[in-house]
């Protein structure tokens, strides 16, 4: 019977850790890296947190020593070197050399590697504006809540923002850095394997704050390099049937269509997300929901007032016609 229980208490103890395992990784994960910077700071994190388990376990030790141990039976330590040793000396040794170890991290994942990727990503509320400049070659485009890179290279991003203070997190690959306005900060990231990453916004910005996310995805060069070519020529299907509809219910007089190689935060098109190259992206509303023909009826028939309460864009204008809606579908699905 006992064996059982203890049977039973070991496999709860490691389903406890399996789960807790389990949620450290995933595509929004400080600790499950996917690139060099990312690494050095999981590590600095399983450092301190391994430290500081330690730490409180040692005293927690001596707490419970002192308070059940019979005092006769407790080992006379002499006070004063006791209190020097533990007291001054081990703090000053520890937090000494996390000091060095951190600020060398810290120095270490600013480097600018040679010939980086440049990008610049503009917070608005709550969406991201995502700005290539011409480089290598290859012409400047903007697109909107969509990020790619490509893997292995180091990317600088020149990160502002248009309205008030957003974060830029992907933390998958890294830290996050402040979205400032009237300020250009920048972070250096790299993703060393691809896939897909959550970007999430990290600074309360809003009503919709915790809906200000993207998905990242890294890709290796040569289809990083086809996805800029694709994205820097107009869509197909931009004078689609749709067009009209587009144009009728206003939708034009906020969202660009047309491949712009600007930088859209100053001019009027920057109201809005540009919807170039719309049907490749991965969600809709900027992380709202994922990009399925449901969620995009869903998003029109109220310009997200169901799904973004509060962003901006007509949201007391329901379109309840269906012929309408399914244009409006139809033509979005086919920018691509
Ligand atoms: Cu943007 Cu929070």
């Amino acid at each position: 019977m006992a064996r059982g229980h203890n049977r039973g208490s070991r496999a709860f103890a490691a389903g406890i850790v399996a789960a807790l395992a389990a949620a450290c990784a995933g595509p929004q994960s400080a600790i499950d890296p996917a690139g060099p910077v990312a690494e050095s700071v999981a590590t600095l994190w399983w450092v301190l947190f391994g430290g500081a388990a330690a730490i409180l376990a040692l005293v927690m030790g001596l707490v419970f020593y002192a308070m059940f141990r019979p005092p006769e039976r407790r080992v006379k330590l002499p006070h004063v070197p006791f209190l020097i040793g533990a007291g001054l000396v081990f703090p000053t040794v520890v937090l000494t050399a996390l000091l060095v170890y951190g600020t060398g991290v810290g120095r270490a994942i600013i480097a600018e590697a040679e010939a980086p990727l440049r990008v610049q990503v503009t917070g608005h509320q709550w969406w991201w504006e995502v700005h290539y400049p011409a480089q290598d070659g290859l012409p400047a485009f903007t697109t909107a809540n969509e990020l790619r890179l490509p893997v292995g290279r180091q990317v600088v991003f020149e990160i502002r923002s248009a309205d008030v203070v957003h974060s830029f997190w992907i933390p998958n690959l890294g830290g996050k850095v402040d979205m400032i306005p009237g300020r250009t900060n920048v972070i250096r990231l790299e993703a060393s394997r691809p896939g897909r990453f959550r970007a999430q916004c990290s600074e309360f910005c809003g009503a919709q704050h915790a809906r200000m996310g993207f998905i990242a995805i890294a890709e290796e060069d040569a289809d990083f390099t086809a996805w800029w070519r694709g994205r820097a020529v107009d869509s197909a299907g931009v004078d689609a049937p749709g067009r009209a509809v587009f144009e009728r219910e206003g939708c034009v007089g906020c969202h660009a269509v047309a491949v712009t190689s600007r930088s859209l935060e100053a001019g009027p098109d920057g109201r809005a997300p540009t919807l170039s190259h719309f049907a490749g992206r991965p969600t809709v509303g900027a992380g709202a929901a994922p990009l399925f023909e449901q969620s995009l009826r869903a998003w029109l028939m109220d310009h997200g007032a169901t799904m973004k309460p509060g962003s901006l864009g007509p949201q007391d204008r329901v379109i309840d016609d269906e012929a309408t809606l399914d244009a409006l579908v139809a033509y979005l699905e086919g920018l691509r």
